[in-house]
């Protein structure tokens, strides 16, 4: 949030000193105090305007600060603060009965975009309430078996299982497949970190690789080159929903008898050619998590190719209780199940998917239209034949932004605009950077560029202009202020 501080400047300050003042506030403008009394405003265009016209930094902003402004009374109501507001007047000073500035209003401060959102329009409520009204509100319960229907009509499988979150969802296809300590589990650097907890809290020991420059997802020449007599599966991630090579990685697997797990928590959606992600390997591992495609709350599932593999996995994510035999167990297990609350959840956003899909995928398109027209970022790339969940919208800045990532962060955050930076490389962080990796410096640049906007499925066409806007004036300003003040 913005200091009022951040805000004001005094009538006698100089323009390099209000330029500086512009640049980190990030609203392109200032008001202008005298004996503590508001005067007048000073934008970053005035500041442009009059050294064009012959001014220098040096010069006093009395000189050119506007003195007609649109200012309200500290006890402004919301309406007339509303009305007062638009794509003009992004921001106003707020005063009190002697002119000394209180407060502001800005368009942020009405209306923030958070990054993603889930959205709760459809039946949720009613098929929550139905597991209330009727006491099925633990794992038992027809919402459940319905949820794992869903996934497998979605998915194209035979076999899903139901489980309280993604994460769990990897360890529980791990350990059903018999991967565990003397393992190796082959790992791509850029991903969240759950994906390598998993491995380690089966017992198992990550290898972890660099990724592809143009796709972000686990490299395949360093897949080749990674595999040891002691690697036991492969775990590709299909970051951000782009498809991982699958072909290629099938082939390899299929070449050294390996398991392949995919991880897919952000990738309900995704295919190649037609068939969804998940199903090209032995495993494919889902994430219903409050912001991902759709959502149970928490929550996750897991395909299989296998039968023999999924009724291991539905023993052991029950307590490992053999079925048929009540409390009778013959393996150690977990209780890793969903409750018929949160599957009555995800019954509903399942009906919504279609449309929700169709949404993001217009989402992006409409990025590619306002902000991908510029020059400063670069995206993911897909193959010919895929398909992406379109789950967020991500790219990495170009060199001639000039601006550093988290510092773009900052500036949009304090325009109401809230964006999230790519996981950082599993490589770099204390619980995993002793294991073996092979690192090319890909994984680096992309999670030191990245950068993910608002991709919530409720935001309009408006919404995207707005952010897109707001991000290229922030570079274009940023850029200009460097020019200026480095040429003094
Ligand atoms: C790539 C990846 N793997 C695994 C997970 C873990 O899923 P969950 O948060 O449902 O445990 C997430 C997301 O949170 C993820 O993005």
């Amino acid at each position: 949030m913005i200091e009022l501080n951040d805000l004001c400047i005094e009538y006698s300050a100089i323009l390099r000193d209000a330029l500086i003042k512009i640049d980190a506030n990030a609203q392109g403008l200032l008001f202008v105090i005298k004996d503590e009394s508001l005067v007048g405003v000073v934008t970053d265009g005035d500041i442009r305007r009059s050294i064009l016209a012959g001014k220098t930094i040096e010069d006093s902003i009395d000189t050119i600060y506007n003195r007609k402004f649109k200012v309200l009374r500290h006890n402004a109501s919301i309406e007339e603060i509303q009305n007062s507001l638009s794509n003009k007047i992004k921001i106003i000073p707020l005063i009190n009965e002697c002119g000394n500035v209180v407060d502001y209003a800005s368009l942020s401060r009405l209306h923030r975009i958070p990054v993603l959102e889930p959205l709760l329009g459809g039946n949720e409520l009613e098929y929550v309430t139905d597991c209330i009204k009727s006491n099925w509100i633990s794992s038992q319960g027809k919402y459940v078996r319905q949820f794992e229907l869903e996934v497998e009509r979605y998915t194209g499988s035979k076999y899903a299982l139901a489980v309280s979150n993604g994460t769990v969802a990897i360890h529980l296809a791990l350990v059903s497949l018999g991967i565990g300590p003397g393992d190796e589990v082959i790992v791509p650097d850029v991903t969240f970190g759950a994906t390598l907890n998993a491995v380690v809290l089966a017992g198992a020991k990550p290898v972890i690789i660099d990724v592809d420059k143009d796709t972000w997802n686990m490299s395949v020449d360093l897949l080749k080159e990674s595999i040891t007599s002691k690697t036991k599966a492969i775990m590709p991630v299909h970051i951000y929903g782009v498809p991982c090579n699958m072909p290629a990685i099938m082939k390899i697997a299929n070449e050294n008898s390996l398991y392949v797990i995919e991880d897919c928590a952000e990738a309900l959606g995704s295919a190649i050619n037609d068939k969804h992600v998940g199903t090209f390997g032995d495993v494919g591992t889902f994430s219903f998590f409050g912001n991902k495609v759709i959502t149970c709350g928490e929550g996750g599932a897991v395909i299989f190719k296998d039968e023999e593999a999924f009724n291991r996995a539905k023993i052991l994510r029950d307590h490992g209780m053999t079925p048929g035999k009540r409390y009778w167990h013959d393996v150690v297990g977990y209780n890793y199940r969903l409750t018929n609350l949160q599957a009555a959840i995800g019954c509903a956003q399942f009906e919504q998917l279609d449309d929700f899909r169709l949404k993001r995928k217009q989402i992006f398109e409409w990025y590619k239209k306002y902000l991908l027209s510029s020059s400063y970022f670069k995206t993911q790339v897909m193959k010919e034949g895929d398909e992406s969940s379109y789950w967020l919208f991500t790219v990495t800045l170009n060199e001639n932004s000039l601006i550093a990532r988290d510092e773009l962060i900052d500036r949009l955050t304090k325009v109401g605009i809230e964006t999230r930076p790519i996981f950082f490389p599993m490589s770099i962080m204390p619980p995993f950077s002793d294991y073996d990796k092979h690192l090319v410096g890909i994984s680096g640049h992309i999670s030191n560029q990245g950068i993910s906007f608002p991709t919530s499925v409720y935001l309009t066409e408006d919404d995207i202009i707005r952010i897109s806007s707001n991000v290229l004036d922030t570079i274009e300003k940023h850029i200009y202020c460097k020019g200026i003040v480095n040429r003094g």
